[in-house]
């Protein structure tokens, strides 16, 4: 299974902040914000990854990350000329996903909580195995301002809609999307919506409509973030800031999972990491000795 981080958009909500830099790039904290959503990818043990951007915000990416090397990944970028909506990045990342399956993530959500990974491998699992799509659920207090998933006691969806005035329930469809291959071929058939935009919830509702849709939804223990507003990005970094504080350890911290992963070596990070100041590189000095 391949990955895919979408990181573009116009991030109009944060702006002047979003102006001269991506928002995917704003810190969380200690780190750049897209540094969350690849640590689930490396949770899920998906190495391949293609990061989409805008033209402008592009080079800053492959800036900070490389070739993904550097953790035991292999990263690769393309441009999303205009923000189309999420589904065009099946269409862009065509030749990338190849015949897989692919893991869509937005580049601006976080997901923190105990058993992310095997959440994530059943998911993968599922998809590998049996041809359907598995979306993620979350209950919020206002489900209008995101795609709405409707379901019953068995978590089946029974239906799914963009951003509705009347929610049929309060599970919030989260910014984390395993599919199989024919993603692809929905995505390419998908119209624009009202807003002119690729909706994914249209990829979900033709799964739906096949009935090869399934949504886990992600219980009171998982702490979903997303940080497109500054009140959010400012509750993500206070969260992220007080677990680590307290625990003494880093959340997201990408050489740590690939060390732990053994996607690289111990005398590899300790050569990247030489003469690195600053809290993030002595935690990981600190994790060596
Ligand atoms: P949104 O939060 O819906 O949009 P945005 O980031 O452009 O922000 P704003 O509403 O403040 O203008 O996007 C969700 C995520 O998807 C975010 O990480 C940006 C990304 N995205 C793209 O990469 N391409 C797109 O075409 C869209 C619509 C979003």
């Amino acid at each position: 299974m391949k990955g895919i981080i979408l990181a573009g958009g116009s991030g109009t909500r944060l702006h002047p902040l979003t102006h001269a830099v991506s928002k995917q790039l704003l810190p969380v904290y200690d780190k750049p914000m897209i540094y969350y959503p690849l640590s689930v990818l490396m949770l899920a043990n998906i190495r391949e990854v293609l990061i989409i951007s805008t033209p402008k915000d592009l080079p800053n990416f492959k800036h900070l990350l490389g070739d993904g090397s550097d953790i035991g990944m292999k990263l690769s970028y393309a441009e999303q000329a205009e923000p189309k909506g999420l589904a065009e990045a099946f269409v862009i990342g065509e030749d990338f996903i190849e015949n897989d399956d692919v893991c869509l993530i937005l580049g601006d959500n976080i997901f923190y909580g105990a058993g992310l990974s095997g959440i994530l491998a059943d998911a993968k699992q599922k998809v590998e195995s049996s041809d359907e799509a598995v979306i993620f659920g979350y209950h919020v207090e206002n489900p209008r301002r995101y795609g709405v998933a409707e379901i019953n006691d068995k978590e089946d969806v029974l239906s799914i809609e963009e951003k509705p005035e009347y929610p049929k329930g309060n599970h919030a469809v989260v910014g984390l999307y395993f599919y199989p291959n024919s993603v692809i071929d929905i995505a390419k058939k998908v119209e624009p919506s009202h807003r002119g935009e690729l909706e994914i919830t249209s990829v979900n509702a033709a799964y739906l409509e096949q009935k090869k849709l399934k949504l886990q939804a992600l219980n009171r223990g998982f702490a979903w973030l997303d940080t497109g507003t500054h009140e959010a990005l400012t509750e993500a970094t206070e969260f992220i800031k007080a677990l680590e504080k307290r625990t003494g350890l880093k959340i997201s911290c990408l050489e740590e999972i690939a060390l732990s992963k053994k996607w690289i070596s111990k005398a590899e990070l300790k050569s990247q990491i030489d003469g690195k100041k600053g809290d993030y590189y002595g935690y990981l000095q600190r994790l060596m000795d």
